[in-house]
Parts: C-alpha cells; sequence; structure tokens
C-alpha cells in the first residue's frame, strides 16, 4: 500500500502520547460537568441525549471495562452498574429514569478507575496482544471520552438557559481570496489505514480505491450561502428533497437549520445559551443529511462520496500517497485546524491555510463535521476489533458518513480516516457540509479513470 508510515511506533512515546491523551480528555470532561450545577448534571436536556452524568459514569465505565479487566484482568468494582452504563441496553431517552449514580459518586467512580488505569499504563507491556499493541487500548479509551465530551458539548447546546462555558473567538479574517473549487485529479487513492497505531476498526484495512476525477469546494458550505438557498424558498421546494426528507421536513415544520429564527428581517441564532446574528462568512452548523443534500442539488452540485472526501484530504499528488491528515504526517497544532473545544464555534471560511491540502482544499479537518453522500459500511477486509457494538452493529442502518471533526472533536479521536455516522435527521450534531460536483468538458480533464497504474 502507498500508505505513509511515518507515525511514531516507539512504545515510550506512545505511552506518553497515551497519558497526555488520557489526562486532557479528563480535563475536558470536569470542564463540561463542573460547569453546571448537579441538578441540571441529572436532568435530561432532551430525549436525544443522555444526561451529563450518565456520560459521566459511563466514561468510568468503559475505561473500567477496558483498561481495569480487559487489559490487565482485574474483578469488576461495581459489577451491578455495568448494565446502567451500557449504551445497548438503554436508549437514551431511557436515561434519565435509571438508578443512576448521582453527580458525586459519578464522579469518584471515574477517579477511582482513573487512578488504577494510569497505573495499568505505566506497567503494561505495548507488544504482544491486539488490545495493548503500540497502547491500542489507551488510545481507544482516550478517544471513547473524548467522543463523549463532543455528545457532552452538544447537550450544553441544546439547553436553553445560560451556558457557563467561554472560549476565545478564532480569528474574524483569514483573508482568504483563492478559488471556490479545487479539482482533484482521478486514478488510484488508497483510502483506510493498516498503520495508524490507534485508528478504529471502522478505518482499517488500507486499500487501494479507483476513483473519478471531481471537483470539490475549497470550503465548507457557508451560513451565507445556505440563507440564500433558504431565502430562495429551498424548503418550500419539492425538487430539491429527498422524498424521505421532504417528508420529515414537512411533519417536523422544519424551515431552516437547528437553532435559527427569523426576527424583523434579520436571521438570529442561539449558540451555548446566547442568542446573535448568524455570521455570513461562517461555515454552516446544524443541517441535517437531508438538508444538505437538497442545498447542494439547489447548487446545482452534489454531496462528496466518503472516497472523494477522503481522497481530497489525504491523496498528496506529488508522492501518490495517503497523507495522515490533509497537510502531511504531522500531528495537529492550533495553526492546523480549530479542534477540541478551544473555541466555541466554526471559524470563518478560508482559515488555517497551514491545515490545506496539497490541491489547496481547506478546513476538512477540524470546525464542522462534513456529511457525505456515502451509507456506513465496512471496507473489505474489515474485522471487528475490539467489540462489534463500536462499528459492526450500524453497518448497513440508516446512517450517513460524516467526516473531517468539528471544533468540538478532540485531536486524539481526528485524522484523515476517521470516520463518523448518523441517521440522515440528525441536525443537534455539530455539522456541516461542502459540495463537489462531476468534471466537465470545460474542467479539460477527460472524466474517466486512468487505467491502473497509470
Ligand atoms: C462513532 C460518534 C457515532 O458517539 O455514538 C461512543 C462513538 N461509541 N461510545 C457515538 C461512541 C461508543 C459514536 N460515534
Ligand atoms: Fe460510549
Amino acid at each position: 500500500m502507498t500508505e505513509s508510515a511515518t507515525t511514531t511506533t516507539d512504545p515510550e512515546a506512545l505511552r506518553t502520547l497515551a497519558r497526555s491523551a488520557l489526562l486532557s480528555a479528563r480535563d475536558r470532561t470536569a470542564l463540561l460537568t463542573d460547569s453546571v450545577e448537579d441538578a441540571e448534571l441529572t436532568a435530561q436536556v432532551s430525549p436525544l441525549m443522555s444526561p451529563l452524568v450518565w456520560d459521566l459514569a459511563h466514561i468510568g465505565n468503559q475505561e473500567e471495562q477496558w483498561l481495569l479487566r480487559a487489559v490487565a484482568g482485574r474483578d469488576a468494582i461495581r459489577p451491578e452498574i455495568d448494565p446502567l452504563y451500557d449504551a445497548f441496553e438503554h436508549p437514551r431517552a431511557e436515561r434519565p429514569s435509571l438508578p443512576l449514580l448521582p453527580p458525586a459518586e459519578a464522579r469518584r467512580y471515574a477517579a477511582e478507575v482513573r487512578g488504577r488505569a494510569l497505573d495499568v499504563l505505566d506497567a503494561h507491556p505495548f507488544h504482544g496482544s491486539p488490545l495493548t499493541d503500540a497502547g491500542f487500548a489507551f488510545g481507544m479509551i482516550a478517544q471513547h471520552e473524548q467522543q463523549h465530551d463532543e455528545t457532552m458539548l452538544i447537550t450544553h447546546q441544546l439547553r436553553t438557559g445560560p451556558v457557563a462555558l467561554t472560549a476565545p473567538d478564532p480569528d474574524p479574517d483569514p483573508g482568504f481570496t483563492g478559488p471556490a473549487e479545487v479539482l482533484v485529479p482521478g486514478g488510484r487513492f488508497t483510502m483506510g489505514t493498516s498503520t495508524e497505531p490507534w485508528a478504529l476498526d471502522n478505518e482499517r484495512p488500507a486499500h487501494h480505491r479507483l476513483v473519478p476525477p471531481f471537483v470539490i469546494d475549497t470550503t465548507p458550505v457557508t451560513n451565507g450561502a445556505y440563507r440564500a438557498f433558504v431565502e430562495d424558498g429551498g424548503y418550500d421546494d419539492e425538487r430539491w428533497w429527498d422524498p424521505r426528507g421532504w417528508d420529515h421536513i414537512r411533519a417536523h415544520e422544519i424551515t431552516a437549520p437547528l437553532f435559527w429564527r427569523r426576527e424583523g428581517g434579520q436571521w438570529l441564532r442561539r449558540r451555548f445559551g446566547v442568542t446573535e446574528p448568524v455570521v455570513a462568512d461562517e461555515p454552516v452548523l446544524h443541517v441535517g443529511w437531508f438538508e444538505a443534500d437538497a442545498y447542494a442539488r439547489w447548487a446545482g452540485r452534489r454531496l462528496p462520496t466518503e472516497t472523494e472526501w477522503e481522497k481530497a484530504a489525504r491523496f498528496d499528488p506529488a508522492t501518490g500517497r495517503s497523507t495522515r491528515y490533509p497537510w502531511g504526517d504531522a500531528d495537529p497544532t492550533p495553526e492546523h485546524a480549530n479542534l477540541g473545544q478551544r473555541h466555541l464555534r466554526p471559524a470563518v471560511a478560508g482559515s488555517y491555510p497551514k491545515g490545506a491540502s496539497p490541491l489547496g482544499v481547506r478546513q476538512l479537518i477540524g470546525d464542522v463535521w462534513e456529511w457525505t453522500s456515502s451509507d456506513l459500511l465496512p471496507y473489505p477486509g474489515f474485522v471487528a476489533f475490539p467489540y462489534r457494538e463500536y462499528s459492526e452493529v450500524f453497518f448497513g442502518g440508516d446512517y450517513k458518513v460524516l467526516r473531517g471533526g468539528s471544533f468540538a472533536v478532540g485531536a486524539v479521536a481526528c485524522r484523515g480516516t476517521f470516520r463518523n455516522w448518523d441517521h440522515p435527521v440528525r441536525r443537534q450534531i455539530f455539522s456541516g457540509f461542502r459540495t463537489a460536483r462531476d468534471v466537465t468538458p470545460a474542467d479539460g480533464v477527460a472524466d474517466g479513470v486512468r487505467p491502473e497504474g497509470a
């Protein structure tokens, strides 16, 4: 495979990385759960979400199951609570009525697990078993906590009262003047990974795909562009909509992105408890797949496939190889991407020139999750690991793939190969999109795929 393999393989470097990933995830969990009163931790803000106190103890319970029991062979600390924190036994809407650990106990439990897990991390060999080779289980658990941190941030966004989270705004003007779209050449591309040490099962294995040439937006679609669709009557015109999406927006009287409202000729939105004008040049946020798909059709374009998205993000035309990130193989820094809840909003379109791909596509990583046209399916050669419920049980379901990560994604859970998914109606997530199109004669390239090896 022509995949990059320059990532760290030194076990002591990976151990240090795992420790800092676990610690920074816990700092973020504390910020998200210490910023509200106990009564709000146990409340259910929306039937789509768990009470925050459930996420907190679930984070500890997953860590106990994998790092203390599976890796270190320890007995359960509190075996009776496992079923309460099993996401498959209890759908989110049911969780507030369970006998959950109250906030102080949930905190104590998560802290006790963490103390023991760090001892395991210090002592356990990073070789000799698939679960701990290269520290996989520790990386997986750090990613799991960061994923629930994003989930908890979504819960905060859904709260209608004041939200006690603050962060500086990103740079309001990157001065971007580049082209609106980029041509990605056709040909062979290596998708997925077999070498990234903490890649999750659904990102594996690396495999070749032949991709016809295509054109993709340089940046995510902005609020201003999306507003033009809204004001052109886009939500009243059945032509643009997938039939299921049309039924859904009619039944639920959806007329704009979630959290938007129109007042006196101006569009306002609620963002973490504050109502403010919609910023025209910021990527649109809180749209579902049906809305992204409808916008693209209205614009005479389409959503990129998942393969196209990953090729735009990872393919380096100079070498023909796939890199870990658009900018290369180096881990993300604040100059590359808006990640990790450093800001509480996406940066305006055209930001992060250092995070651009070799072809000049920007903001593929961070800012907003990007809907693709693809259903969630396994790659050829997929093997569920270490548990079927992470990915396998979702394959072939009613899920569309999202790529790239949002401002709310922790860096440890973000890379060019990372795959997220959700139902096409979901819009409480930090989701946006960019559009793509097939090449035309005016693009000056043959629209066929170059033969293998050409
Ligand atoms: C991969 C983001 C869809 O949040 O439901 C968390 C990740 N899996 N705990 C989710 C996950 C188990 C998952 N997503
Ligand atoms: Fe989970």
